[in-house]
């Protein structure tokens, strides 16, 4: 049974959100029907959002507040977590739901938004609160922004800004974005997101490490081996070749999702749960990973790009004929890293980290590889080795935590043999859990920015992939790799080089 600790739970509550207006620039594309509008269905429907809400859509093309309403009911019916949808719960949402026709170059259409969020502070009595979501193409994000900041829409703490990924494209293009955000809004309005914080299972790696006495002291170099975070997908690229082609699996995953994950399992313990105290111990870890020069990275990386093959049966093109890729593509699709972190706790423990698309699987993990026991006793017998404890964080899409140990097998003789203790989120919680982006919104909402990104983490990212970057450009291309496998021969070549293996999850 489930024990809740009315003392904990006051500690962690937080104040309902104000009544607000969410601005979504990008508001006929696919994040918002994807995404955003299921999440903010979701969050009505169980009752979070504030009495006083609005959403504005922004977009180019010509359309009534009604065409928008019934273009957005279709996406919440087929996209909710709650359905069939609720209709006086949409009807509630629906009431509050704006266009505003606009062109990111023209200030007149950021006049006439200003001047349809003042009717909505009056109708809806959103008082000023506001919150802008970039869900444009990366490209745009420095227009609007600024475009905000001359219409006066910028200029209160009341007003914030989400900013989507990719955020840049190099340290150089971040530092860019961030002057140019940061010349219009103050950090505190900016909530720069990462929807991988938003899951739960993400959340649940400082609760794991910290609620509990018996981790955290073999947390470091002294008990740890190594440590492997993996998030492999059996997607490709699914009809965004253009974008894809030109970021590539380490822009697209890795400087961000895995970077967090890297930062939360192995950061040190923050002193308190503010937002500022937990992003100042993600940005110190960041800044103790040691960057990989560009003349190693044949040493420390491994890329590949999927060719033709076949996944759960069906034969799959391979990424060079995927739609809107250069034929002679040199975009990586898979990469394996070695990292390590320059501090006390972790040195001398390599950090692998893998990711590719069109894997044999869906699955992210980190995997936390325990020391050898010493050689005596059950260790001694050098010709069969104890297999070494392993504890698994299990972040989608199975949820849960595993812990392999080593256990007798029932009999007359001594037979050794690994088993596993598990937990999993559905058994113990039943729910479904909430999707990233309503968390994420709801934070936002609250004005909460815990789960976002700061400035100088995404920069302090940005440094470690930056040589890489360079390093690759003179390399040689990406092994291929066939598609529905773990990647290319050479990703197990590298880790086998420093004695260890890939999990297969
Ligand atoms: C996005 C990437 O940020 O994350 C996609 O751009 C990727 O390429 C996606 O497929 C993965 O997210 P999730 O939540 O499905 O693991």
């Amino acid at each position: 049974m489930l024990e809740t600790n009315p003392l904990r739970a006051g500690i962690v509550a937080r104040s309902s959100p104000d009544p607000c207006a969410v601005v979504i620039f990008g508001a006929t594309g696919d994040l918002t029907g994807r995404k955003l509008l299921p999440a903010l269905y979701n969050l009505a429907h169980e009752g979070q959002l504030p009495g006083g809400f609005a959403i504005v859509g922004f977009g180019r093309r010509a359309k009534s507040h009604d065409e928008f309403r019934a273009e957005l009911r279709r996406d919440v019916e087929q996209h909710a977590r709650f359905l069939p949808m609720n209709p006086a719960v949409w009807d509630g949402l629906a009431q509050g739901l704006y266009y505003q026709q606009g062109d990111y170059t023209n200030a007149a259409d950021f006049t006439a938004l200003g001047k349809l969020l003042a009717q909505i502070d009056r109708e809806r009595g959103t008082d000023g609160n506001r919150l802008f979501y970039m869900a444009t193409p990366p490209g745009q994000f420095p227009q609007i922004v600024q475009q905000l900041g001359t219409a006066g829409l910028a200029n209160s703490a009341a007003q914030r800004v989400i900013v989507e990924k990719p955020f840049g494209r190099s340290l150089d293009t971040a530092r860019e974005l961030n002057r140019t955000i940061t010349g219009v809004f103050d950090e505190r309005q900016v909530l720069r997101i990462d929807h991988y914080l938003g899951k739960e299972t993400v959340q649940n790696i400082l609760v794991l490490r910290f609620a509990n006495e018996i981790f955290e002291h073999l947390w470091n170099e002294k008990y740890v081996d190594h440590v492997q975070i993996t998030v492999a997908e059996t997607l490709g690229v699914e009809g965004r070749g253009g974008y894809y082609d030109q970021a590539g699996a380490l822009r697209d995953m890795v400087q961000n999702h895995m970077m967090q994950l890297l930062a939360l399992i192995a950061m040190e313990p923050p002193t308190s749960l503010e937002a500022e105290v937990i992003r100042d111990e993600k940005v110190k870890l960041l800044r103790a990973v040691r960057p990989i020069p560009a003349d190693h990275v044949a040493q420390y990386t491994v890329r590949g790009q999927y060719a033709a093959g076949s996944l759960a049966g069906k034969s799959v093109a391979g990424y060079r004929q995927e739609k809107d890729v250069a034929p002679d593509s040199r975009t990586d699709t898979f990469v394996a890293l070695k990292l390590y972190i320059d501090n006390w706790r972790w040195s001398g423990v390599p950090f692998f980290l893998r990711h590719g698309k069109r894997l044999p699987k869906r699955v992210a993990e980190i995997a936390v590889q325990f020391k050898a026991p010493p050689a005596v006793l059950f260790g001694a017998d050098l010709a069969a080795p104890l297999q070494t404890n392993v504890l698994v964080i299990r972040i989608q899409p199975d949820e849960g935590i595993s812990i392999r140990m080593n256990a007798k097998v029932p009999g007359t003789i001594l037979n050794i043999q690994p088993v596993k203790m598990d937990f999993r989120y559905g058994g113990s919680f039943g729910a479904r859990s909430p999707d990233a982006y309503e968390r994420l919104l709801y934070d936002a909402l609250c004005g909460d920015s815990t789960l976002f990104i700061r400035g100088d983490e995404a920069e302090r990212s940005w440094v470690i992939m930056d040589g890489v970057l360079q390093g690759w450009q003179t390399a040689p291309a990406p092994f291929p790799y066939e598609a529905g496998t773990w990647g290319p021969a050479e990703a197990d070549a590298f880790i086998e080089r420093d004695g260890r293996q890939w999990r297969r999850p």
